[in-house]
Parts: C-alpha cells; sequence; structure tokens
C-alpha cells in the first residue's frame, strides 16, 4: 500500500493536508517506519509522488496497519472470494471521484460484485465505471457505469493536477495524467524562453483537450500574457472553458490580457488571420499526427523572434534519428532558422514504438 514518507515530527500537519485533500486511505493507520519516520496511507488518486505537492517527501509500497481489508477483494462475497486470485483486475485508475476499471476474462461476470466492494474500500469514489475500450472520432473511453454510492451516474469529476483543479470527464474527452512530468519540463522550458526574449509570452495549443498543460503555466506570475487553446472535440472545449476561466480567476497577477478557446480543427486554425503569427510557445500533442501536422501549425508563430514548440508523437524506436533529421527538415523547409531540436523517449509504447518528446526552438 502506498505511504507517503514523513519526518515523525510533521505526521499530524501532513496527516491534516492529506485528509483535507481527500488523499488520506481512512481505513487504514499511520505506520511506524524506520529512522523517526511515519507512513501515512494514501488513497489510490491520490498525486504520484513527484508532484511538487509532496515537497519532496518519498512514497514507499508498505504494508497497511489494518483497520479493516486492505485490499477490496477482502470485500468480495464469500463465494466468489474461493476463485482464484488472478481473476479479479489487479489494476484500475481514478479519475476524482470515478474509478474506472477494466473487466476482463471470468471477472466481467461479477462486475456488480466487485464495484460494491471498491465503494465499500474506497469512501472517496462515486462512481465505478467498467471501460469498454474507446470510441468514436475523438477516441474517448466507452464507459458502462457498474455502481454509484449516490445514484448520481455522470461521470464529470475534478482531478488535482500539481496541486490545481481540472475539470475532467473521462467519457467524453481525452485526460491522462501520464504526461504529468512533461508539463513540468514545459513550464521549465517556457521559463527559459520568456528570460531569453524578456517579455510574457503568448501560448498556443489547438489540441489541449481539457487544458492539463495550462494552470501550471497560469499560476506562474508573469510567464504568459496570451493563451489561444482549442480542440475539435466540443465535450473537451467545454471543459476547457471552464478549467480556463477557473485557472484565469486564481491568478495572483490578474487575467491573462488574451484568452481564446476554439473549438476547431488544428489544421484550419492558421487561415483565422486572429491567429497567425500570434504565438510564441506551441503545444502539439496529437500522438500519431504531431509531425504531419507541424507545417499547418508553423504559420501560428510570431516572426522574427526565438520561439518554440514542444510536441509528443508516438514513433518506431529505431528511427528517431531519422525523426530528428525530419523534424529539423520541416522547419527549415518552411522558413525556419537557427533550428535547435530535441527529440527522445520518454516511455515505451509497444515493442517496436515508443512515446517521444520532442522540443524545437528556432526563429521563423
Ligand atoms: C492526445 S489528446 C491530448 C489532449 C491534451 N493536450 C492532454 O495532454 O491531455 C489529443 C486531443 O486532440 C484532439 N484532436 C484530435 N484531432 C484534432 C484536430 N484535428 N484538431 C484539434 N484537436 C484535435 C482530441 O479531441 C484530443 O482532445
Amino acid at each position: 500500500m502506498r505511504h507517503l514518507r514523513v519526518p515523525s515530527a510533521e505526521t499530524q500537519d501532513w496527516l491534516a493536508l492529506c485528509r483535507s485533500s481527500n488523499w488520506l486511505l481512512t481505513t487504514a493507520g499511520v505506520v511506524r517506519l524506520e529512522g523517526d519516520f511515519r507512513g501515512i496511507p494514501l488513497v489510490e488518486h491520490a498525486p504520484a509522488e513527484a508532484d511538487l505537492c509532496w515537497n519532496g517527501h518519498l512514497h514507499i509500497e508498505v504494508e497497511g496497519k489494518g483497520k479493516g481489508p486492505v485490499h477490496w477483494t477482502e470485500r468480495l462475497p464469500e463465494a466468489l472470494q474461493e476463485l482464484p486470485k488472478d481473476t479479479w483486475p489487479s489494476a484500475y485508475e481514478i479519475q476524482g471521484d470515478v474509478l474506472i476499471v477494466k473487466l476482463e476474462g471470468p471477472a466481467a461476470a461479477h462486475g456488480e460484485d466487485i464495484a460494491q466492494a471498491m465503494l465499500e474500500q474506497l469512501p472517496n469514489i462515486r462512481l465505478i465505471c467498467a471501460d469498454e475500450g474507446v470510441k468514436g472520432d475523438f477516441r474517448v473511453r466507452d464507459l458502462n457505469v457498474l455502481k454509484s454510492r449516490d445514484e448520481t451516474e455522470h461521470t464529470r469529476t475534478r482531478v488535482r493536477e500539481h496541486g490545481h483543479f481540472v475539470w475532467v470527464d473521462p467519457a467524453k474527452a481525452y485526460f491522462s495524467t501520464r504526461l504529468s512530468s512533461e508539463r513540468e519540463k514545459t513550464l521549465t522550458s517556457i521559463r527559459k524562453l520568456r528570460a531569453d526574449l524578456g517579455r510574457p509570452l503568448v501560448l498556443a495549443d489547438p489540441y489541449a483537450g481539457v487544458g492539463p498543460a495550462f494552470p501550471l503555466l497560469f499560476a506562474e506570475p508573469g510567464l504568459i500574457d496570451g493563451c489561444l487553446a482549442g480542440d475539435l472535440n466540443p465535450d473537451a472545449v467545454e471543459l476547457l472553458r471552464m478549467n480556463v476561466d477557473y485557472w484565469q480567476s486564481k491568478r495572483s497577477d490578474g487575467p491573462l490580457k488574451r484568452t481564446e478557446i476554439i473549438c476547431a480543427d488544428a489544421l484550419l486554425w492558421s487561415d483565422n488571420p486572429n491567429l497567425r503569427e500570434q504565438a510564441d510557445v506551441l503545444l502539439v500533442n496529437l500522438p500519431h499526427d504531431s509531425l504531419d501536422h507541424l507545417p499547418s501549425l508553423l504559420p501560428l508563430l510570431r516572426p522574427g523572434n526565438p520561439v518554440m514548440i514542444r510536441g509528443w508523437a508516438i514513433r518506431e524506436r529505431e528511427h528517431l534519428s531519422e525523426d530528428t533529421d525530419a523534424l529539423r527538415q520541416i522547419l527549415s523547409d518552411n522558413g525556419a532558422n537557427e533550428i535547435e531540436v530535441d527529440l527522445s523517449e520518454i516511455k515505451g509504447f509497444s515493442t517496436s514504438k515508443c512515446f517521444v518528446a520532442f522540443e524545437c526552438r528556432f526563429t521563423i
């Protein structure tokens, strides 16, 4: 069970923070650890160890101090507990108060019992959904509601990303916590460009989804003064609008000078004269098509000064150096100079493919 490891003198402060943030696993107790440390049991959806909210304190896996069953399967009806342990899903995902689980093989016949056991074990979860794959043009998840704690069946919920709230709806719009550390790298790179240019920047994110790239950037005073954000999926855009309004309202140095929320095909943005040549930073997160879309997006960048692109793509692992050259070629074919390109694998995708992040700086 995941625990936050803290010096024992700080236990009460961290307990209070975890409780008020709904990150405390209330069915287990605080455990004593070696060297005058304590372990605070965390719920599954508590932010990952790398999140800044933990102030660098480690997360460790230790046996939970029982205050009742430590695993949801122990809450299944007794007859089901006789079945082999590998009948039951070993993983699930939590977004806010919604838990999403894949029911494969024999587990599929026991959805109701699984959902009931999970609701009993995880007090912060409202809705349990079975993940039936992806559907539609926007490849959002096909979710089947198994059980609700309070009869509400909607999947709109709020997650915390680097300490900031983000509205999401796993049945309607793409969102993944997996790029969380990449969002921190985006912040670092944008800080550097901002320092080099000596003024706040305008950011364009035409594949923004619900906008998880933004909260860190909105929260930093003086970093950006404009945000052009959009998505082709109208449901994502509705959440994006709610999120941007909220992050704007939380800014310590007042709202950004310019925000535009656009529901359109990113490939058509540059047909709009109000969007051409406006951005200092362009984010491109359409992993199967990022490189192919680039030429149509370059006219969005402001000419005459250094600009930056950060993008994410799924590529053949064997051909990453060719991809780096191809990126450089796309930029130079479209009039870019002083080109710096960095492309590297950030995680595996399949045996031959991997997920890469790329960052390009140039003038146009
Ligand atoms: C991989 S998701 C990334 C979302 C978001 N940037 C994030 O990190 O969570 C790609 C997004 O692009 C949107 N999309 C797909 N094709 C598009 C297009 N041609 N123009 C604009 N958005 C598009 C999808 O609806 C989806 O929300």
